[in-house]
């Protein structure tokens, strides 16, 4: 298959992590005969530099055409004045928009290899964990009328049905080949537009017989991930709530460096690590490329339908980390860690 692949690789480790997902990239096209075209945008603080706009429309332009998009990490201290017009971040939240890339998933697993890396006791984390937020990526607080006034400032959460029932679709459906248990996360118990929520995902259900739907205030989820974690499977949320969630979810783990996720539901796919920029380690060749490398297979997975040669990146990573390869994040004490690029060659050598 030939498949066009916008790159972006943004600020900070984002360059040399996606450095090691497209050389990942490349021994499956070799090894799969496939051909892979890579074009390079500018997104981020870098684009800012340059165009004094994170994300210029040209750069929009080269990803909506695109088969689909890699994404490494955007900002740094450099372009985090709170105050300032144009930041990194808009950068990303207009392309999650342009792309209508509503459905996040993030996956957050122990993998088995770094078992104890989890801060969480083992009594605790014994039950395993692997879980899916599904966070709604392009409406809510983030995207709802916001502004200033003499008296002090204020943002809005909207959700529209439609957009809470497509969501919902979303988790359903991915909750049907798994436990078929979905936690769908509001405060309800607060906020109208959670109530709509609620009641959405209640009509959709019947859509799905067979899947139970558990509501949980997200306090109390908050409570319950780090409480009892292996009760969750897939969690549906709004924007904002995921994005929190899904950092606790990643700290479950306690491995950041190895999350990837997918952001689709629109015309083009957006894959990205779900750790950020990590300025202070940026340039060192240091970084875990493998969330970068892990969402370069979920591309191929989600988005070009290429299972197989998914599978044999997972495989390449287990494998890997099984004879206790690791870079500095996850090395623990005494270990010695391999650099970025070694650790993307040898994830290459093992596919
Ligand atoms: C994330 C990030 C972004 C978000 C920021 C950088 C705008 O935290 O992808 O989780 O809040 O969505
Ligand atoms: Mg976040």
């Amino acid at each position: 298959m030939t498949k066009n692949i916008a790159v972006i690789e943004g600020d900070g480790i984002g360059i040399e992590i996606t450095a090691e997902a497209v050389r990942v990239l490349k021994k499956i096209e070799s090894k799969y005969n496939h051909t892979f075209n890579f074009h390079y945008v500018e997104m981020g603080g870098c684009a800012i530099d340059k165009y004094g706009t994170a994300l210029p429309d040209f750069s929009l332009d080269v990803c909506r055409k695109a088969d689909a998009v890699l994404l490494g990490a955007v900002g740094g201290p450099k372009w985090d004045d709170p105050t300032a017009k144009v930041r990194p971040e808009q950068g990303l939240l207009a392309l999650r928009a342009g792309l209508e890339c509503f459905a996040n998933i993030r996956p957050a697993k122990v993998y088995k290899p770094l078992a104890d890396a989890s801060p969480l006791k083992a009594s605790i984390i014994g039950g395993g964990f692997d879980i899916i937020v599904v966070r709604e990526l392009t409406g809510g607080i983030y995207f709802g009328e916001s502004g200033r006034d003499e008296k002090g400032a204020f943002d809005t959460e909207r959700y529209s049905m439609e957009e809470v029932e497509r969501i919902a679709r979303v988790a359903f459906k991915i909750a049907g080949g798994r436990r078929r248990v979905l936690h769908s996360v509001d405060k309800a118990n607060v906020l109208e537009s959670s109530r709509l929520w609620r009641e959405t995902v209640a009509r959709v259900s019947k859509e799905y017989p067979g899947i139970e739907v558990i509501n949980m205030l997200v306090d109390n989820a908050a409570m319950q991930l780090v409480r009892n974690p292996s009760q969750f499977d897939v969690i549906l949320t709004s924007n904002m709530f995921g994005d929190i969630l899904s950092d606790e979810a990643s700290q479950i783990t306690g491995s950041i460096g190895m999350l990837a996720s997918a952001s689709v539901g629109g015309k083009t796919g957006l894959y990205e690590p779900i750790h950020g920029s990590a300025p202070d380690i940026a340039g060192k060749n240091i970084a875990n490329p493998i969330a970068a490398i892990l969402s370069a297979a979920m591309m191929l997975d989600m988005s070009f339908g290429m299972k197989e040669e998914a599978n044999a990146i997972d495989r390449a990573v287990n494998s890997v980390l099984s004879d206790g390869y690791r870079t500095a994040d996850i090395a623990g004490e005494g270990v010695a860690a391999v650099s970025t690029s070694e650790m993307g060659k040898m994830i290459c050598e093992r596919i």
